[in-house]
């Protein structure tokens, strides 16, 4: 088994990593405490090309394998999980979608400009009745003429409010269950498309989260992605790539939090001694430390799946489920190790810990991750 890195991957991470300690360190904090998306700095994402990572080159990708981009969305995630979470939708969900059941004419007028970062995407499914349940579509697209006429409300919608282009996910034929679902590329300024408040949430406060709303909105049939009633499919497929980014996530944030807590812990004395030095604290650093690396196993594991052309829908979900929770162990242990500190913004910690409790929330809950893996598991 070669755990080595080639040198390209090597040179993905480093540069991910220089952007995120000079870009996004500087005004984090007062991202968070504003709510303020960090439109700068995801332009300069895409320049350098973290927000088309795996797409084609002639459709203005970067096309790297998936180990590369979760070894830069670690590094993203370590010092902004907000800019990782813009990163992650872009990749996974929007671009990967398209690029894979597109049609070359969708490719050429969507693609390019999302893998550039020309413009953002967004990914709606969720509705207010359908979040872990997503066959309950409410959301219409009923056929007229060469158009659908899409009606309904998406909610918790990532990029809702910068995104251009929007991949929306609506039932067709109601009577045929999730059969008769679509997916859809929806345009910012069709008629009849409304875009709600910005939702005021408790971590990842610098991505812009909306509920969307669809008024007798003409969408072109041109628009519709892969063939009538593909739509649930298409939308599983996507999701389950997009868990092993969300899994890195999860993973640099909790790689951020422990790098933190283990400088402190060598800082700060008590008791006469560095705190590192105290058994108590020694095993904390210990088992995070044993988690965070566990946790980067599976990811790679599920990333390596990917690039194999291997099945990663167990391996994926495997992946984002044990590092989510693991997220939330790692940056609550991180604040404990910080004291009083730890409980005030200016050290990260407390934002870290907050943050973390979206990566088991969505994409899929912790507990939708573990239907999927023992579905697979049981199957005979
Ligand atoms: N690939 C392809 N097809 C798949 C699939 C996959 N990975 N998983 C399921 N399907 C297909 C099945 O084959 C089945 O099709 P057939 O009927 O033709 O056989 C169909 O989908 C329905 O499958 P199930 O019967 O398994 O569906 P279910 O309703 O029992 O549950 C679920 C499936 C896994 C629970 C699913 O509903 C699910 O993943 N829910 C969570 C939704 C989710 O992740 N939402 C995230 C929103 S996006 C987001 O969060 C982005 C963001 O902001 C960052």
């Amino acid at each position: 088994m070669n755990f080595e890195l080639t040198e390209e991957q090597l040179m993905i991470r480093d540069a991910a990593r220089d952007f995120a300690r000079t870009e996004l360190f500087p005004g984090v904090i007062e991202r968070d405490e504003n709510a303020k998306f960090p439109t700068e700095q995801v332009k300069k994402m895409g320049e350098l090309g973290l927000l088309g990572m795996m797409v084609d080159p002639k459709y203005g990708g970067g096309g790297m394998d998936t180990v590369s981009y979760i070894l830069a969305m670690e590094e993203i995630a370590k010092v902004d999980a907000s800019a990782a979470v813009v990163m992650s939708v872009n990749n996974s969900l929007v671009c990967w979608g398209l690029e894979e059941y597109g049609t070359e004419k969708q490719k050429e007028k969507y693609l390019t400009k999302l893998a550039t970062g020309e413009v953002i995407g967004a990914f709606a499914l969720s509705e207010p009745e359908a979040g872990s349940d997503a066959t309950r579509q409410r959301t219409t697209a009923i056929e007229d003429g060469d158009h659908y006429i899409l009606n309904g409300t998406k909610n918790w919608i990532t990029n809702g409010g910068t995104a251009s282009t929007y991949i929306i996910i609506a039932h067709t034929h109601p009577e045929k269950g999730h059969h008769g679902i679509n997916a859809f590329i929806v345009e910012k300024g069709m008629e009849g498309f409304d875009i709600g408040p910005k939702e005021n949430k408790m971590g990842i406060r610098g991505s812009d989260t909306h509920s969307l709303m669809f008024t007798d909105v003409r969408v072109p049939k041109e628009n519709r992605i892969g063939e009538d009633g593909f739509g649930f499919s298409f939308a599983m497929k996507v999701l389950a790539g997009g868990r092993i980014g969300i899994a890195a996530q999860a993973l640099g944030i909790a790689s951020g939090a422990y790098q933190l807590a283990l400088k402190y812990s060598k800082e700060r004395s008590a008791f006469g001694k560095e705190i590192s030095r105290h058994q108590a604290i020694a095993f904390k650093l210990a088992d995070m430390a044993t988690d965070i690396d566990a946790a980067r196993f599976l990811c790679f594991k599920a990333a390596w799946d990917k690039d194999q052309g291997d099945n990663y829908d167990i391996s994926g979900a495997m992946a984002k489920s044990f590092s989510a929770t693991m997220a939330m162990r790692v940056t609550t242990e991180a604040v404990q190790v910080h004291g009083g500190y730890g409980y005030v913004r200016e050290y990260h910690v407390e934002r870290m810990m907050r943050d973390a409790k979206i990566t088991e929330i969505y994409e899929g809950t912790t507990e939708i991750q573990k239907i999927v893996i023992s579905r697979g598991i049981l199957k005979d």
